[in-house]
């Protein structure tokens, strides 16, 4: 794809967004938010019921084009593949930048990996839950803070 592609791509994604829904049931709800704008992404998750691969995942936002239509294309690609969640946890943040087009979003890696992030902070909160309840805990309470801070 050529850079105008890429911008395209990436405004057809802000205008018709993939799995900008509240899945039910959910395991997992986690919001992230970039600091230095307030622009934020809830992300629902739900894992397979052996926990070992994403079942499905969804999202709710409010932000810049990038942010929002990158959103979009991580659900899209994580419904599609149902990954492992190592995998999802070992997703890169560069690869992410690659997939939406380095040219576009090299300035606004923060916007272009905030799902990502938010992602990532919703399949450890699982698997922390996963094994407290398997241990006899309830699931921790919370949670809201935990996105990590994604710097590419
Ligand atoms: Fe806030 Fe892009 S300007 S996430």
């Amino acid at each position: 794809m050529d850079r105008q592609e890429q911008i395209e791509a990436l405004l057809d994604h802000f205008r018709n967004p993939r799995n900008r829904q509240v899945i039910d049931p959910v395991d997992v709800t986690m919001p992230g938010g970039n600091p230095g704008c307030g622009d934020v992404v809830t992300i629902y998750f739900r894992a397979t019921e052996d926990g070992g691969r994403l079942d499905a995942a969804s999202f709710v936002g409010n932000g810049c084009t990038i942010s929002q239509a990158a959103a979009s294309v991580l659900m899209e690609m994580v419904n599609e593949r149902r990954p492992p969640l190592e995998d999802i946890l070992a997703m890169d943040y560069e690869d992410m930048v690659d997939h939406l087009g380095r040219e576009t979003v090299n300035s606004r890696p923060r916007c272009a990996t905030l799902a990502l992030g938010t992602l990532k902070a919703a399949v450890r909160r699982y698997s922390r839950n996963r094994l407290r309840v398997e241990h006899g805990l309830p699931p921790e309470p919370g949670g809201e803070d935990e996105a990590e801070e994604f710097l590419v």
